[in-house]
């Protein structure tokens, strides 16, 4: 059964580690996040960007899938199935078809139109138990055609957006989705700190897992950081496996066209990144 982020973030964020959010793309993406957190005995949240969701026939066929997945592979350990980077009609549409967790990004909005859309999905998502996290100060980087830069969140904005009764936060700290430029200056950790001082236990959210060397996520780890984003990490780990095996010709042997044998280096490909990850993030045996 699906559940809300709540709970495993709460915990997180007492225990000092953090949950991976893994975006999921098509079946052996979803299979291979939900396999290796159930080796792991870790807990684990599924994105889904508006875009990945049309390109898997929409929201509901997302639904039917995880939670068939979840029942046929015997996974146990907690699942929060969230949307990533959602407008308000896109939150709303997630809620409807079965959805346990809905970011809103309302962080191109001004600040006051960004807290009362906010404001009404609160409500929503407590009637239903469902985990709410909301974004300020945008994420740079391209993510389905939409380009931020990378702005470093106002504290006093964060502090307000947590107020309404959100489940976790997004704060732009310099972070960028995709692969990092070289004259990247890295994560301001001043800002992070200054956030986390304002918000208390609200678990923060780190979009843009991809690149970021493992001593930055462990200080962000240390200064509230609760839930970190991976997307394109695994697409780069899944397309380096899948054209290893179609340059070695491994295509042309045999049965080896056959999609169940041509997809498994970069289903494997997934799976180690994922185990890569947790183990950094520090989520192994906590589910
Ligand atoms: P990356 O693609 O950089 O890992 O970012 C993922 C993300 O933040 C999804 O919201």
């Amino acid at each position: 059964m699906l559940v809300s982020a709540k709970d495993m973030l709460q915990k997180a964020k007492a225990g000092k580690y953090a949950v991976g959010q893994f975006n999921i793309n098509n079946l052996e993406w979803t299979k291979a996040v939900l396999l290796t957190a159930q080796e792991l005995n870790s807990p684990v949240i599924l994105g889904v960007s508006e875009g990945a969701g049309k390109y898997m026939c929409g929201y509901k066929t997302i639904v039917g899938m995880v939670n068939g997945m979840i029942d046929e592979l015997g996974i146990t350990v907690p699942v929060a199935l969230h949307l990533d980077h959602g407008s308000y009609e896109g939150a709303k549409k997630c809620i409807e078809a079965g959805f346990s967790s809905v970011m809103f990004d309302g962080s191109h909005y001004p600040i006051e139109e960004n807290i009362a859309k906010t404001k009404e999905l609160v409500a929503t998502c407590n009637e239903l138990g469902l985990s709410l996290e909301a974004e300020v100060g945008s994420i740079g980087g391209e993510e389905d055609g939409v380009i931020g830069a990378g702005e470093c969140a106002d504290p006093k904005e964060c502090k307000m957006i947590a107020d309404l009764g959100i489940t976790m936060l997004a704060a732009g700290i310099g972070n960028i989705h995709g692969k990092y430029p070289e004259n990247w200056a890295g994560l301001s950790f001043d800002t992070l700190d200054a956030i986390q001082q304002l918000t208390g236990d609200m678990p923060l959210v780190l979009h843009g897992g991809t690149g970021i060397p493992a001593d930055m996520i462990q200080k962000a780890i240390s200064l509230g950081v609760s839930k970190i984003n991976v997307n394109t990490e695994c697409q780069l780990a899944f397309a380096a496996a899948t054209r290893e095996y179609v340059e070695a010709g491994k295509d042309l042997v045999g049965k080896g066209f056959d999609p169940r044998k041509l997809l498994a280096p970069g289903f494997e490909a997934i799976k180690a990144t994922v185990k890569e990850k947790m183990e950094l993030f520090g989520s192994v045996n906590k589910a």
